[in-house]
């Protein structure tokens, strides 16, 4: 048996909210891994989005893993309520938290997969102490706070840095990018190490269906 070994999570922000449980039934259908929602506070980006209401809904609509991106400036006030709401998975930043990692084994109390997002200009270095006790790595190829934002080539040598760090630590550790991943950028990226591709715009558009785009991402990373 062959699976795909590089893993696409559909980024809700993206979507037509007046249709998000269709949109996230029909990325459920054209073989998603998880569903990626991007949670943000207007203080650790400057930029609202969604909250817990959102995954509690989503959780009666589709299996997949529902995996919550917390760009917010509390993450410990509020991985209860999402673990309640139902988040199987959370990405927190390294950014702006002083005790990661009591952040990183409060997730892992409850059970829940974790990972750590960097920023484009935090170095993966950062990653070192606190891999052994991750689910995931997450090195944003964006600014994060928007969707369509056009992908960072810079940060691809990172991606690679990443990629080692994890082969000599933690293997089997997830490596994901998030910013700026469509048909041109994803081989880049898969190129450079990563095995996780959370895309928004490039899989929630107008131009095509939720299932054409995601096959559109799949061949250009197709060998
Ligand atoms: C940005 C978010 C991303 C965003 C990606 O802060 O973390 O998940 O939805 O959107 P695209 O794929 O449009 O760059
Ligand atoms: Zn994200």
């Amino acid at each position: 048996m062959t699976t795909d070994p590089v893993k696409l999570a559909p980024s809700i922000l993206a979507a037509d909210f007046a249709h998000l449980g269709d949109q996230v039934l029909e990325a459920e259908r054209a073989g998603a891994d998880r569903i990626h929602a991007d949670v943000m506070d207007g203080h650790f980006v400057p930029n609202l989005s969604m909250g817990p209401m959102i995954i509690r809904s989503l959780r009666t609509v589709t299996r997949l893993p529902l995996e919550a991106h917390l760009m917010i400036s509390n993450p410990d006030a509020f991985v209860d309520e999402f673990a309640r709401a139902g988040v199987d998975s959370f990405l927190v930043h390294w950014e702006g938290n002083n005790n990661l990692s009591r952040t990183v084994r409060s997730i892992k109390a409850l059970g829940k997969r974790v990972g750590v997002a960097i920023n484009p200009a935090t170095s993966a270095a950062v990653l070192e102490e606190i891999l052994q006790d991750l689910d995931q790595v997450l090195v944003m190829t964006v600014n994060p706070g928007f969707g369509h934002q056009s992908f960072l080539h810079g940060t691809l040598p990172k991606i690679t840095r990443a990629r080692r760090m994890i082969d000599r630590i933690k293997p089997g550790c997830g490596l994901v990018v998030d910013g700026g991943i469509d048909a041109e950028t994803a081989p880049l990226a898969v190129a450079a190490g990563a095995d996780v591709l959370v895309a928004g715009s490039a899989i929630f558009n107008d131009g095509e269906s939720v299932i054409a785009a995601m096959e559109r991402l799949r061949s250009a990373i197709r060998l």
